[in-house]
């Protein structure tokens, strides 16, 4: 096994109105890593999204995984979407079946498992996302969040090797966002390689391994998240810099350097652990 299980090699996406929407982009995608994709409005995400499990296909270049390249036959693209599942930005273009349960249950189905096997991996998805108390509900009627909910349980049951979310948080309260990165991490945890769009640099920042950032649908940088993420450039194409990685750098212009303590705060609230802790040693 190679250690990159995804690769687009010189990927360019033109789409039939002739917008250019991906111009020259190589990635790879280290197996079981967790990586963030940004990019302003229009950059290419979605579109780099859609290629990694071939709803579409490079005008020029290449997609592989596992460093075989992606096989659009009827066959070959149902085994690569059992590898790769895509939890599509907007939740009205994956759901179509009637009930929540029927929705979550139609790729596990499509897999060839056995009716327990199904029915037991939809259960335990639908109780990830806290859709349990939803099953029989017809999906029309659910809110906004509660649809993205059931399309993140649709991916989970079918237990891929990649889940691809794009922009999952978006539209979900902040318990269910916390409850997200909690199953996220579960996942990280038991081999899954992760790959989300995002707008949130902070969460980027406190949550990926490695970041990919695309502007006007060309590569911008790729690579460790930590060192992407505070590059100048990249910060004033996106508009924003990482708070914690901020508040750090400000507060060793003032002389005080939490990485005495140990470890470089990526979040909130290692920030203020390390805070605390060096409160605590001043003390
Ligand atoms: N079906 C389509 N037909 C023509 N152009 C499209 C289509 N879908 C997207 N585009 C264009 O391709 C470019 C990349 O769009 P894409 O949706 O991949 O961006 P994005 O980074 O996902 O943006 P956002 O942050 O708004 O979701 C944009 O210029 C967009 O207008
Ligand atoms: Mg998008």
């Amino acid at each position: 096994m190679t250690d990159d299980i995804l690769t687009l090699d010189s990927v360019s996406y033109r789409y039939p109105d002739g917008t250019q929407a991906l111009d020259n982009c190589s990635i790879r995608i280290r197996r079981g890593a967790r990586i963030a994709v940004l990019g302003t409005n229009g950059a290419g995400k979605t579109t780099m999204f859609l290629h990694l499990n071939g709803i579409l296909r490079p005008s020029t270049g290449q997609a592989s995984l596992n460093g075989v390249r992606l096989d659009y036959s009827r066959s070959g693209l149902k085994s690569l979407r059992s590898q790769v599942g895509l939890v599509f930005q907007n939740p009205d273009s994956q759901l179509f079946s009637a009930s929540v349960r029927e929705d979550v249950s139609f790729g596990p189905m499509n897999m060839g498992l056995t009716e327990s096997e199904v029915r037991r991996r939809v259960e335990e998805a639908l109780l990830a996302v806290g859709m349990t108390e939803n099953a029989e509900r017809p999906v029309h009627n659910l809110s906004y969040g509660q649809k993205k909910r059931v399309c993140i349980a649709g991916v989970l049951a079918m237990q891929p090797e990649v889940v691809v979310l794009d922009e999952p948080m978006a539209g979900l309260d902040a318990t269910m966002q916390e409850e997200l990165t909690a199953i996220l991490d579960l996942l990280h945890k038991s081999g899954m390689t992760i790959i989300i769009a995002t707008h949130d640099l902070d969460f980027a920042y406190g949550w990926a391994d490695e970041a990919i950032v695309l502007q006007s649908g060309r590569l911008l940088a790729s690579g460790n998240a930590t060192e992407i993420l505070t590059q100048e450039n990249v910060c004033k194409v996106l508009g924003a810099k990482p708070l914690v990685a901020e508040i750090n750098r400000q507060l060793s212009l003032i002389g005080i350097d939490l990485r005495d303590i140990d470890y470089m705060p990526r979040t909130k609230r290692e920030l203020l652990q390390a805070i605390s802790a060096q409160t605590r040693q001043e003390n």
